[in-house]
């Protein structure tokens, strides 16, 4: 876990601002593909190893939830070893589901392969209201009857039957729904066509990941996935995680917002394409090859409007690190998240250094200052702390960003890579704050 693992106390970052991006960076692999599959290891029957799993605190909480269901998880480095060794542990209690909603992912997977799971029900960011009706409803239309108890999901099914699950809620897909359902459908009796499903990356990968183990799994990375059920699935696969485009993103967005050159290596570009486009209409400098982007930001950019949607859309994930890059962009943006219509918890942090943000209703409209100020703010969530960051390193003056365990979450090693690139960002740890 790197700059988390010794600390006693909540840490903060201390961030000198006003110096550009430059230098180069590794990409890890994608904290959002990593737990999915990571989940579904209980349907294989035989050990599965992971490479490329990023050492971030989310994959640390899912290897104890899985641990609590009876699986081993083994870390030498960025691999993992994961096999069942007590198939009669199927609870997942609230104590770690709560931090975090990967977690509810392992309900899928246990009901399908050990025909019984109670799992509680997940927390997670406090990014808006997010529901699991969409899983639920799934799981039911294949067979497994459940009850809500407590704050928890008890299901049961003798075997899964397949169904056609239309995975369509009022924001659009769930990209974990379409995750817990696909691989409970791999051993379910029949065929399962999932309707609406989301066509992310990271779906698309968990389906790899699967098909390596034996499932029957066509469509994935298209609204329309089906799933023949197979009798059981193997083991003993190795599987490498793609790279993470949310982390990739961040990087390049920080880049833009400190007006900085650097190059990202080890991406996928083709994961990227929205955001690429929206940097080069700011005014940057893109050049791609197969596994790395470079970009170059040292000139003034200009503001454009976003709206954050399912992929291939800009992703939710990014909407407000782009924030924090346009308030310091010429001229007026507006901003808007069909997926968490209400994930603007940065707002008035970015206000607090500066920014010129009014919130419109569904919308948020920014007007490019010339630049922010150093101000003391807090961490909201793993996204928008990382906004808050890259504020910061855009700002003049010194920023204390406050509750940053909350971006260990879904980044490695984060300020020490910042570093890497030529910025000053110290990590400190208060005992109370
Ligand atoms: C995944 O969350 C990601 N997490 C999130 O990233 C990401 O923001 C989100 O997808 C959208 O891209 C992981 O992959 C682990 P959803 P998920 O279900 O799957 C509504 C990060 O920072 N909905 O696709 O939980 C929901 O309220 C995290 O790495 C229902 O109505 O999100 C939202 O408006 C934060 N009913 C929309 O769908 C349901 O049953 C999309 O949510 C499920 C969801």
């Amino acid at each position: 876990m790197g700059e988390a693992s010794m600390e006693r106390g909540t840490p903060i970052y201390r961030i000198r601002g006003g110096r550009p991006l430059q230098g180069e960076v590794e990409v890890s692999g994608a904290k959002n593909a990593a737990l999915p599959i990571m989940a579904s290891t209980i349907l294989a029957r035989r050990p599965v190893t992971l490479k490329r799993v990023p050492e971030v605190r989310d994959v640390q909480t899912l290897s104890t939830v899985l641990e609590e269901v009876g699986m081993r998880v083994e870390r030498a480095d960025c691999d993992l070893r994961i096999e069942t060794v007590d198939p009669d542990r199927c609870r997942a209690d609230r104590t770690w589901v709560r931090h975090m909603r990967a977690s509810f992912c392992v309900l899928g997977p246990l009901l399908a392969r050990r025909g019984q799971a109670v799992v509680a029900l997940p927390g997670g960011c406090k990014i808006g209201d997010r529901p699991v009706d969409i899983h639920l409803r799934g799981f039911e239309a294949m067979g497994a009857r459940l009850a809500l108890e407590d704050g928890y999901v008890s299901a049961r099914a003798e075997r899964l039957r397949g169904a056609t699950i239309d995975l369509a809620g009022p924001h659009g897909t769930t990209v974990t729904g379409t995750a817990n359902l696909m691989a409970a459908a791999t051993l379910a009796d029949g065929r399962t066509t999932l309707v609406n499903a989301a066509c992310e990356p990271e779906i698309v990968d968990l389906a790899r990941f699967l098909i390596s183990l034996g499932a029957k799994i066509d469509g994935a990375g298209r609204s329309v996935i089906t799933i023949d059920g197979v009798e059981r699935l193997g083991g003993e696969v190795t599987h490498r995680v793609i790279p993470d485009r949310i982390e990739a993103a961040t990087f390049l967005i920080a880049a833009t917002a400190t007006r900085g050159a650097i190059c990202v290596r080890g991406a996928d570009p083709s994961h990227l394409s929205a955001v690429i486009d929206l940097l080069q209409s700011t005014g940057a400098e893109i050049e791609v090859d197969q596994s790395s982007i470079r970009i170059d930001a040292t000139r003034p950019i200009r503001a454009v409007d976003v709206v954050a949607r399912p992929y291939p859309g800009v992703p939710t994930d990014m909407q407000a690190p782009i924030m924090a890059m346009l308030a310091t962009a010429a001229g007026e943006s507006i901003v808007r998240d069909e997926v968490f219509p209400d994930r603007f918890a940065h707002v008035p942090e970015l206000v607090k250094m500066g920014a010129n943000i009014e919130d419109i209703g569904d919308r948020v409209c920014i007007r490019g200052v010339q630049f922010l100020n150093g101000a003391q703010v807090t961490a909201p969530d793993l996204r928008a702390g990382a906004a808050l960051v890259i504020a910061a390193l855009a700002a003049q003056g010194d920023t204390v960003v406050r509750k940053v365990d909350r971006i260990d979450r879904g980044y490695r090693q984060f300020a020490k890579r910042l570093r890497q690139l030529g910025v000053q960002i110290d990590r400190e740890v208060r005992k109370s704050q």
